[in-house]
């Protein structure tokens, strides 16, 4: 594991997202959706919605991270809103997802700290992730990145013809004792 993380930190770069990405990341997670549990959606996202979700993304304070390898978009990671009315302002949730070539050497946490990073450097106070239960590796990223279990939510989803259980994870980005 460990061989395999320096060898592709060598070629990896994570930067801001840009509009070049747009396919390549609705490519990725749209694979999500329809073959895996990591997404609680049903429908792919179509381009349309897809736009609305980078604009989201990429518009401050939230942000956007593009990993690339070799020219190729491998992941990305972004915050937005957790929750709308204006006292949850300081508070976001965050989303992580990588191609599936990409996967177990590392680029999550590449990606996900320094997304933490910049939320810090914007002031965020608190980030959430929003995780199915049986995600284990999703949950380990995290939890090796600070993220504690907060709650977890019983039968709050279904797809695929079950029901599915989220778990909350947070971190607390820096210690102001007052907003
Ligand atoms: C989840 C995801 C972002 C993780 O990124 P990654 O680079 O593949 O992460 P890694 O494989 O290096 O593993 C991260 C941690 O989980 C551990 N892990 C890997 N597989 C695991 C498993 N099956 N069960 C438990 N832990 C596991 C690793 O050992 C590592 O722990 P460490 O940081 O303590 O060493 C990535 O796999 C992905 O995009 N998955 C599909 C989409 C998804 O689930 N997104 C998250 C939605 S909440």
């Amino acid at each position: 594991m460990t061989g395999s993380r320096d060898k592709l930190a060598k070629a990896v770069i994570i930067r801001p997202a840009e509009d070049r990405d747009i396919k390549p990341m609705q490519a990725i997670f749209n694979h999500e959706v329809e073959h895996t549990l990591s997404s609680w959606r049903w429908a792919p996202l179509n381009d349309e919605e897809w736009q609305g979700w980078f604009e989201e993304h990429t518009t401050d304070p939230y942000a956007l991270l593009t990993a690339e390898v070799d020219g190729q978009v491998a992941g990305f990671a972004g915050y937005s809103s957790f929750r709308s009315p204006a006292g949850y302002d300081t508070t976001v949730e965050n989303s992580v997802y990588l191609s599936e070539d990409f996967r177990g050497m590392g680029l999550g946490r590449r990606l996900l700290k320094e997304l933490m990073s910049v939320a810090r450097d914007k002031d965020i106070h608190a980030m959430i992730a929003a995780i199915t239960v049986t995600n284990e590796r999703s949950i380990r990223l995290h939890q090796g990145l600070g993220f504690v279990e907060v709650g977890r939510l019983p039968q709050v989803g279904a797809k695929f013809d079950r029901w599915l259980d989220l778990t909350l994870l947070e971190v607390l980005l820096n210690h102001n004792p007052q907003p």
